[in-house]
């Protein structure tokens, strides 16, 4: 039980309790990675930072703890920056990481909770960490909710800038030193969603396709509610950043989601990716408060979602984000077979046995005399994901009732999906499987849905049919990938199969 939803290419915790990334950061040529952890236990509890390092973003090496409680409390979720030019003075000519993150105790006056911002900082590489002596150095004694600290280095001001999150807002600080930190604006109180408080922000700048121009991104996720079946999400808000606040671009009511499956939460992205590469990437919580602590994993509990490139698109709707997981997922491809110009109807559908789990399936979709069309994800048992599209309401699903265990919380079995219009009368699906989880991109990563999977055996069929008239699968690619807990050249079964 504990490894059967062991995921084979999303980061997981070795066991344990993990929730938010923390801390991402590229420096010397590793990605960090850390994230908010219970080493004693599957449930969230008091956290730490757990850490691992990449080469890739893909393969994960697992390190020691980086960040244990102290005397101000638990470490919750925060970032790391490289300190290039010693700006706060700790590594004496040098340079380093410098994690900015958020203390949770109780106030001992009041016995209220208490979040107040700390750093701690290395000079080996993330290895060992010590935590700055003038800790803490932001409070505001009247925020309850102050937490989630996102910090960059503002060029055009000469000051680091921290986003945080304090209940219903935003705020901004700025900072010479990351030490002494100012106020300088908030942004949000009667804008976007408050279905739940609102955590984990990140702030960038992205250009818009390839027009010269640019704009701010502001990411906030927002916490679980139990009047909304959705629990936990993350919306973003295009606009300006004038270095003191956001200034938002849409009408306050206008909202956009980041993913529109369940299971994407409180995705920050690196900071100081190499300047050659230039690519802003973010990775989420693959889990939603609503269930997380329930989910039929075993030991171990958690996993990240793919790491992601994001793009800015000019549409006619408006300015929007694009994602798409990060060119170095290719290299996890060990056999393809591709099929063209492949007309299915409800009678006969395509189906292919696979005697692998871990697959990349790309889809160009013709739906032009379609109905409803259905991409199921069968297991050897009963299990069944379905990705849908239905071409009347435009609308891209998933169906996951009957997805394997379910039984864990009354919210998980669920249909949910998003609008999604075709383009020259195709669509467009570009889908992840793993052992715990499935991810669906549509036309280039316009939409996104993110979905755990408890399948109660191997998954081993795809068919891809219709409920009336018929689909054209105009281009279909099948990958079967390689774990990443396996080095090249072991045992790994082929795609192989028969085709129906
Ligand atoms: C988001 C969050 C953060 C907090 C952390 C605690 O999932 O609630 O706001 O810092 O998790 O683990």
């Amino acid at each position: 039980m504990d490894e059967r939803y062991r995921p084979g290419y999303h980061f997981s915790p070795p066991s344990h309790w993990m929730n938010d990334p923390n801390g991402l950061v590229y420096y010397e040529g590793e990605y960090h990675l850390f994230y908010q952890h219970h080493p004693y236990s599957n449930k969230w509890g008091p956290m730490h930072w757990g850490h691992a390092v990449s080469h890739d973003l893909i393969h994960w090496q697992h390190e020691p703890i980086a960040l244990f409680p102290d005397e101000h409390g638990a470490i919750f979720s925060g970032c790391c920056v490289v300190d290039f030019n010693n700006s706060s003075g700790l590594f004496a000519g040098s340079h380093g990481l410098i994690a900015i993150f958020t203390h949770a105790d109780t106030c001992p006056k009041t016995g209220q909770p208490r979040q107040r911002q700390s750093l701690a900082y290395s000079s080996d590489k993330g290895r060992t960490w010590h935590k700055y002596e003038g800790n803490p150095v932001l409070t505001e004694i009247d925020l309850v909710d102050f937490r989630d600290p996102k910090v960059f280095w503002h060029a055009q001001s000469e000051r680091w800038v921290m986003t945080i999150v304090a209940g219903d807002h935003a705020r901004f600080y700025g900072s010479e030193n990351l030490r002494e930190w100012t106020l300088t604006g908030e942004f949000g109180q009667e804008e976007g969603s408050h279905d739940g408080v609102w955590e984990c922000p990140d702030l960038f700048e992205l250009p818009i396709d390839d027009s010269g121009h640019s704009k701010w991104v502001l990411i906030i996720s927002i916490g679980d509610n139990p009047a909304f079946p959705e629990g936990s999400r993350t919306q973003y808000f295009i606009g300006e950043f004038d270095g003191n606040t956001f200034i938002n671009d849409n009408s306050a009511d206008h909202i956009m989601w980041l993913d529109h499956g369940r299971d994407n939460y409180a995705g920050v992205t690196w900071s100081d990716m190499h300047e050659q590469d230039g690519r802003r990437v973010i990775i989420g919580w693959m889990s939603n408060w609503k269930y997380a602590n329930e989910t039929p994993t075993g030991d171990w509990r958690g996993a990240m979602t793919l790491p992601r490139a994001l793009s800015l698109t000019s549409r006619d709707e408006g300015i929007v984000l694009t994602q798409m997981p990060v060119w170095e997922i290719k290299q996890l491809r060990k056999e393809s077979k591709s099929w063209s110009d492949v007309t299915v109807t409800q009678d006969v559908p395509f189906m292919i046995k696979t005697k692998d789990d871990l697959l990349e399936i790309e889809a160009d979709i013709d739906i032009r005399t379609a109905g409803e069309v259905h991409i199921k994800m069968q297991s050897s048992g009963q299990s069944e994901t379905i990705i849908g599209y239905d071409p009347v309401r435009q609308w891209l699903f998933i169906d996951r009732f009957k997805s394997g265990m379910t039984d864990f919380h009354p919210s998980f079995a669920c249909q949910h999906g998003v609008f999604l219009v075709p383009e020259n009368e195709k669509i467009k699906l570009h889908i992840w499987l793993d052992r715990n989880a499935v991810e669906v991109y549509a036309n280039q990563g316009l939409v996104v849905l993110t979905d755990q999977i408890f399948p109660d055996a191997t998954m081993n069929r795809i068919s891809i049919g219709t409920n009336s008239g018929q689909v054209v699968l105009s281009s279909l690619h099948i990958h079967a990938l390689q774990s990443i807990h396996i080095p090249n050249g072991t045992t790994e079964q082929t795609l192989g199969g028969d085709e129906a």
